[in-house]
């Protein structure tokens, strides 16, 4: 997998589905060889029912960065995402 340069970058979003109650492998693969230490991130997801709170806990302890409020996306209206972002 090819890790794009994000070194211009201060902020990085991260969508996944949810399998299994997991982010798929890709989405560790991405984050093992990513570095986002001092960024500040956050992960979304277009999960049915997993709550990505659940994920966001496993990923803050393995991955160092400024971590930010998880967010499903799935059903999202525009408002919700506005708000996250914010
Ligand atoms: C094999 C598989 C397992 C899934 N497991 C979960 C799950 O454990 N929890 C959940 O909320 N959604 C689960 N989903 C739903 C996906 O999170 C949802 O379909 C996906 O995020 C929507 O994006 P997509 O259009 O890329 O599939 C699963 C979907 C698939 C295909």
């Amino acid at each position: 997998m090819e890790i794009p340069d994000i070194s211009a970058y201060d902020r990085i979003l991260i969508g996944s589905p949810i399998w299994c109650g997991t982010i798929p492998n890709a989405v560790f693969s991405f984050l093992d060889k990513v570095n986002l230490n001092g960024k500040k991130a956050a992960i979304f997801t277009t999960s049915v029912a997993t709550e990505p709170q659940k994920i966001a806990v496993k990923i803050k302890k393995k991955y160092s960065a400024k971590w930010c409020r998880p967010f499903n996306a799935n059903h999202a209206t525009d408002e919700n995402i506005t708000d996250w972002l914010k």
